[in-house]
């Protein structure tokens, strides 16, 4: 199987959870940053795996819009979807508004990682902002690794 990974991270939480896909999944693999690469051809890719993280309710623009490009195609592969994002209780809605019906319905992998909030990375508007609506003094963690593991069975079948 070949795997294209098509990812944005603001501060490096859906990165390094892309990267560990694409280093656990052994075959011929291409992980893509949207923030600084162009958005690929998925033509020549068997499966096809998208990853986004939720800020202010959405996921990035750019995601939102590849999927749109290339919903015919995407329809046609073997597809997982997966997300980051803070609000445990409101993950899956927040999943459900991130990406398409069609390919919700469509993907074989449904990933709802949780996420971090990690201050060191933010700017001072996002410290202020993470720090008053959340009351979040240090950096967090709210990984799901049990999620992880079971899209990376899902989408190895
Ligand atoms: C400014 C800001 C706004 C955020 N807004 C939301 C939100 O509306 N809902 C949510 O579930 N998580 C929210 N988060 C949490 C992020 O989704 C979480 O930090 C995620 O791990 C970010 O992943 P990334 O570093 O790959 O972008 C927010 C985080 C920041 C810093």
């Amino acid at each position: 199987m070949s795997y294209l990974v098509v990812y944005m991270s603001q501060h490096g939480t859906t990165q390094k959870l892309a990267t560990y896909l694409s280093q656990e999944l052994d075959d011929k693999v291409r992980l893509v940053n949207l923030a600084n690469e162009a958005m690929p051809d998925i033509e020549s890719w068997s499966t096809v795996i998208i990853g986004g993280s939720i800020h202010m309710g959405q996921i990035q623009k750019k995601i939102r819009q590849f999927c749109e490009l290339n919903e015919k195609q995407l329809l046609l592969k073997r597809l997982g979807l997966f997300l980051c994002f803070m609000n445990t209780e409101e993950g899956a809605v927040e999943f459900d508004t991130a990406f398409p019906e069609s390919l919700r319905t469509h993907a074989v992998a449904h990933g709802l990682f949780g996420g971090e909030l990690l201050l060191e990375k933010m700017n001072f508007l996002e410290r202020l902002m993470v720090k008053a609506v959340r009351g979040v003094k240090e950096s967090v963690s709210v990984v799901d690794e049990d999620a992880v593991e079971e899209f990376l069975r899902l989408i190895r079948e």
